[in-house]
């Protein structure tokens, strides 16, 4: 069982994009940008930073440019966003981003209400966006939404998600992430699916992007490691949710995943302390608890001093850790 398990794993973390889209209280762009370069500090290979969308569909991401343009880039860290359309690329090759990814979903229904869109519309309009970022140097994403279940629909039909998968390949992004927007998938569907999309699309340029809203994401992410996928996509604490699937919740926890993998000697790179005081910042910023369930034991066993907390195999955590509490930054912007 689990033979085939990545020795390396690319944790492409979320966190400023799909866990603060979905946050009500309006964070300041100060404290996204510091939200930000925390994460560059725990060893992230990748960080998807915002989105370049219309401001009137999501508000909490309006200040995409100052953001892109504040950061610090750590060297040799990949910094990404999202965008819809040729205008989201114009504003985000503007401010500097050098990777962008592209969205859709495989049920009409919710495509229609995520991007006023169909599908064949969506796809006509990322000529516009794939061409013309490769030709400015910038790398292509791309994520296949409701690939598990449709908030509108219900069921969707696997070979959608093939169909889409090769058709986004045809065009030229260089991995495409499937998302289980409203956290429906089961491991049994998981296999299934990934392995007819893996029958035509080799695992290096496939991602996983599970939301973790009925407590299956890590189960998930187990098989889509056994089938050979190697990038998992995840948000610092489990913030996150998109605002056009209703019911949808929280991406799996960078912290969880980087503790399972780390426990069976899967190496990420990531510092698992840096992401827990980094998660306790954020909490303050977004006002409520993370959902990360390794959070939570984690700051349970802090609070009460004990030491022989566990430390997961290869893990490479630097130990001690800040205080936890307090916003990244007093002032604000
Ligand atoms: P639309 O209203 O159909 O756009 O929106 P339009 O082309 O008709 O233009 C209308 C207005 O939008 C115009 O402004 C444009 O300038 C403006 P106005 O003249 O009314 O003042 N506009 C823009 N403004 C800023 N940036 C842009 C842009 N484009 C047009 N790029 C659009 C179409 C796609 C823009 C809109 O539907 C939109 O922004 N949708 C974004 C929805 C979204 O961000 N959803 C969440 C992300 S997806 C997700 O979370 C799933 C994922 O995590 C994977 C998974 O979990 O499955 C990725
Ligand atoms: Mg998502």
């Amino acid at each position: 069982m689990f033979a085939h398990l990545p020795r390396d794993v690319t944790i492409y973390e979320v966190g400023p994009r799909d866990g603060l889209q979905n946050e009500p209280r309006p964070v300041s762009t100060a404290d996204k940008v510091a939200f930000i370069d925390a994460l560059s500090a725990t060893g992230l290979p990748a960080i998807e930073i915002t989105s370049f969308v219309n401001p009137k569909w999501i508000p909490q991401l309006a200040d995409a440019s100052e953001v892109a343009r504040a950061i610090q880039r750590a060297p040799g860290l990949r910094y990404s966003c999202l965008v819809p359309n040729r205008q989201g690329l114009d504003k985000a090759l503007a401010a500097g981003m050098k990777e962008v990814a592209v969205f859709l979903s495989a049920s009409e229904t919710h495509n229609k209400k995520n991007v006023n869109k169909t599908i064949a519309e969506t796809l006509h309009a990322f000529d516009e966006v794939i061409r013309p970022s490769h030709d400015a140097g910038a790398k292509v994403r791309a994520y296949v939404s409701t690939v598990y279940g449709c908030p509108y629909e219900g069921h969707v039909d696997p070979q959608a998600v093939v169909d889409l998968s090769q058709e986004l390949r045809r065009r030229g992004v260089y991995q495409i992430s499937l998302g289980d927007t409203i956290g429906a998938g089961t491991p049994l569907q998981v296999r299934d699916v990934l392995e007819r999309v893996l029958a035509v699309i080799p695992a290096p340029e496939i991602a996983v992007h599970f939301h973790d809203t009925r407590g299956t994401a890590l189960a998930n992410i187990l098989v889509a490691l056994d089938l050979g996928i190697a990038t998992v996509d995840s948000a610092l604490g489990g913030l996150g949710g998109c605002p056009y699937a209703p019911g949808a919740s929280g991406n799996v926890a960078t912290e969880d995943v980087v503790y399972m993998l780390h426990g069976m000697g899967i190496r990420t790179g990531v510092d698992l302390e840096a992401l827990c005081t980094a998660s306790v910042k954020v909490s303050s910023l977004v006002g409520h608890e993370m959902p990360s369930k390794y959070l939570k034991a984690h700051l349970g066993l802090k609070a009460r001093g004990d030491r022989r907390r566990p430390t997961p195999a290869g893990s490479g955590t630097a130990g001690g850790g800040g205080p936890a509490g307090g916003p990244f930054t007093k002032t604000g912007a």
